[in-house]
């Protein structure tokens, strides 16, 4: 388990700067604007930054870029970390400039020079989620990271916000352990075990078994695990912080732990990184994560389908029928096309149970989504404008990205079965539309709905803005914004 840094915020001291050792963050406003604690360093290192303001280099650093001026004469530091940023910056540009810090200090001992800046909680998230590293592999120790304190003018007015940012930071280390986590080592079991454990920070949890979800009549999603040697579940996490007459949010996410296609087995190269593909369930366990270490004052309600995905003497074959817990039946041309028959049955028993107000469902559920937008934007799917436009909104808060998809008849034709009420594949144009307008079959009517693709975004080969290669936790932070800002406030 990663556990995000705690930060120490601390009364600005100019008399402290000089002997801190490990690297210490200055920022430079515009036009090379310095502010007290920025002056002293100037001062300390005898002139050092002013010269770098007049320099030309400073003109083409970027808002949150960091220079970096080693063994700086006149400081105990090993190392200056100079960060261009105005006084007022956006969200975006203070999370930028953590991350850069984050990036530049590795793991020595850092102090922020924050002074009065108002956005010393966006830069701490920067510095906290940059600061991610998943080493529970790793056999030789990884070094100790030294402490992270950030001087401001008041200490005190931080104690809320560091409780929020330290809420996200916490949902989004968790889904990023549970998105790298090797499939040998996150199964099903421990999966549901891991999620299980959160019941201790106030979340209620709940563990259905497979006898249990036969008897649902969840077999969309058992045809699915049926190869595996892990048993199929599904987990359900409840958050309940709002007024006891609101409705639900459920947020439903594909944990499908390993995806090796079953039957329609996938080709060897890259296999290795469907161990990514139960990102969506990741997202929904970050955020319930958040929700309950902050308190929200919301009522939320996370279901995942955990199964895995392997070809065996027992497994599903194309061809093969099977009975929705709706009641529908899907002949499954494809056994690779397995997310959605896993969501299928459990978007419904969320909205069979729990009459939700709303479903957003998230999962890496198709190649061609990347096709369509990379790794830049995750894609969304709605029949609802309203809560579709705020979540796109709170995405752009957030800085991550999302684009809307269509929707249409003429998609859900490509959907027709011979033998059944539906195919669980639509053909190769339009694949992650076709995959958007299965799930929406298993929508009932007038319910507020919003699907997002996630597989180019939940795991990335380079780094993001605040992430290391690898699991990014796209989402936590979009959903736990939508919530805020839709639910609470
Ligand atoms: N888990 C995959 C989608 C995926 C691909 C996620 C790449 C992350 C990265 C999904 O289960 C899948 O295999 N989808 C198929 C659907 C097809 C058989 C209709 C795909 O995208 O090829
Ligand atoms: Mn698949
Ligand atoms: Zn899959």
């Amino acid at each position: 388990m990663t556990v995000p840094p705690h930060i120490r915020f601390e009364k600005v001291d100019l008399g402290a700067i000089a002997d801190r050792k490990g690297c210490v963050a200055v920022f430079l406003g515009e036009d090379g604007k310095m502010d007290q604690t920025a002056r002293r360093v100037n001062r300390l290192t005898r002139g050092a930054l002013k010269r770098m303001v007049e320099s030309d280099g400073f003109a083409e650093m970027k808002q949150g870029q960091v220079s970096e001026l080693a063994w700086p004469a006149g400081m105990a530091a090993d190392a200056l970390l100079v960060v261009r940023l105005d006084r007022r910056p956006g969200a975006e540009d203070a999370r930028a400039a953590g991350a850069s810090i984050a990036k530049s200090r590795r793991t020595a001992p850092l102090l922020v020079l924050a002074g009065n800046r108002k956005h010393a909680a966006d830069l701490s998230l920067g510095i906290i989620l940059r600061g991610y590293d998943f080493t529970d592999h790793k056999s030789k120790d990884a070094p100790e990271p030294g402490e992270i304190t950030m001087m401001v003018s008041d200490p005190k007015a931080m104690t809320a916000a560091a409780a929020q940012v330290a809420a996200v930071a916490d949902g989004v280390f968790l889904t990023r352990d549970l998105t790298n986590e090797p499939a040998n080592v996150l199964t099903t079991g421990e999966f549901a075990r891991r999620l299980s454990e959160m019941k201790a920070s106030g979340l209620k949890v709940e563990v259905l078994e497979e006898a249990k979800l036969k008897a649902l009549g969840m077999n969309a999603l058992l045809g699915v695990g049926q190869g595996s040697e892990s048993p199929s579940k599904v987990v359900i996490m409840q958050w309940n912080g709002g007024p006891k007459k609101q409705k639900p949010l459920a947020l439903v996410g594909k944990g499908v732990v390993f995806d090796t296609g079953g039957i329609s087995i996938k080709p060897s190269a890259g296999m290795e990184e469907m161990t990514m593909d139960m990102g969506g369930a990741g997202v929904v366990a970050g955020v319930m994560r958040t929700l309950a270490a902050r308190r929200a004052r919301a009522n939320v309600v996370g279901l995942v389908g955990l199964v895995e995905n392997m070809p065996d003497g027992r497994a599903q074959r194309p061809g093969d029928v099977v009975k929705s817990m709706k009641g529908d039946t899907v002949e499954v041309i494809n056994t690779d096309a397995e997310g959605r028959l896993v969501l299928a049955d459990v978007l419904w028993y969320a909205q069979d149970r729990f009459d939700p107000a709303g479903v957003i469902d998230l999962a890496t559920l198709t190649g061609a989504i990347i096709i369509g937008l990379g790794h830049e934007k995750a894609g969304v799917f709605s029949n609802d404008d309203a809560l579709c436009g705020a979540l796109l909104k709170a995405a752009g808060k957030e800085g991550e990205g999302a684009w809307r998809m269509p929707l249409g008849a003429a998609y859900d034709k490509l959907l027709k079965s011979r033998i059944a009420d539906m195919k669980n594949v639509g053909g190769r144009a339009a694949g992650s539309v076709t995959a958007a307008q299965f799930l929406q079959r298993f929508i009932r009517e007038g319910v507020p709905w919003v699907h997002i693709d996630i597989a180019g975004v939940a795991s990335v080969s380079s780094e993001t803005a605040l992430a290391p290669k690898g699991a990014t936790g796209w989402g936590v932070r979009t959903l736990d914004r939508l919530i805020r800002d839709m639910l609470e406030s």
